[in-house]
């Protein structure tokens, strides 16, 4: 299996953007996760389309676009179009989850399924057709720098199980208060794409990257 690391940009420097993604590209994140909140959906705002916009290209990374938004089928066409690569909408806050999904491949990009930590991972079992990515949230979405819910391993053996017995290619992205110290048993639990925020960009972004990426490796 591929492993991969997603560095959240919402705890990056954004005096010197550019520079700290590139920090994280040359040291092997093959995504960005560029995490976008309404006030609605989650209480605070973050960046939008305008944003994403404006940073493409400054990579060659992967733009992984997480929409902490209600309603997301509103905005699919224009973060497809804005440069956005996966696209994933939360579950609790589509009124019709099929046609969001859909929406996401019809605009060509890898559609991604997310759940808060109080949704049950049987919730995601009628959408696995309609997905290329599960994103399961280890914290309540809304603010980085959160700390890790316990909780979330079980969540995770029981999203990669529910994976494996669908024969489906599916990625199962984990998000929230992953560090270095806990990032292992993250992936012992069965995820393959890890998001780290704090952990990249709460300190210097190419040594920060390069010693996730070493632990990432050791389960290739
Ligand atoms: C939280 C966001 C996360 C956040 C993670 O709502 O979805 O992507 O940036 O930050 P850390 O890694 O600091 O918990
Ligand atoms: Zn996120």
């Amino acid at each position: 299996m591929k492993y991969i690391l997603a560095p959240s940009l919402l705890s990056a420097d954004f005096k010197c953007l550019a520079q700290q993604m590139k920090m994280t590209e040359e040291n092997g994140a093959e995504y960005l996760h560029f995490d976008v909140m309404d006030g609605m959906f989650v209480p605070s705002i973050s960046f939008g389309m305008p944003v994403l916009k404006s940073i493409q290209g400054a990579t060659g990374q992967t733009m992984d676009v997480h929409l902490m938004v209600q309603e997301p089928i509103r905005y699919i066409e224009a973060f497809a179009d804005a440069g956005a690569d996966i696209i994933t909408v939360h579950l609790e806050a589509c009124s019709d989850v099929e046609k969001t999904l859909r929406k996401i491949r019809e605009c060509g990009k890898k559609a991604g399924l997310s759940i808060c930590p109080q949704t049950e991972a049987g919730e995601l079992l009628p959408y696995l057709e309609l997905t290329d990515m599960i994103l399961v949230m280890s914290v309540q979405p809304g603010f980085g720098g959160q700390k890790f819910i316990p909780e979330s391993i079980p969540k995770i053996q029981k999203v990669r199980r529910m994976i494996s017995d669908s024969g489906r290619d599916i990625d199962l992205e984990v998000d929230g208060g992953i560090y270095q110290d806990n990032v292992e048993e993250v992936l012992k639990a069965g995820a393959n794409v890890i998001v780290a925020g704090s952990a990249v960009f709460g300190g210097d972004p190419g040594q920060n990257t390069k010693a996730m990426m070493e632990r990432l490796r050791k389960y290739e």
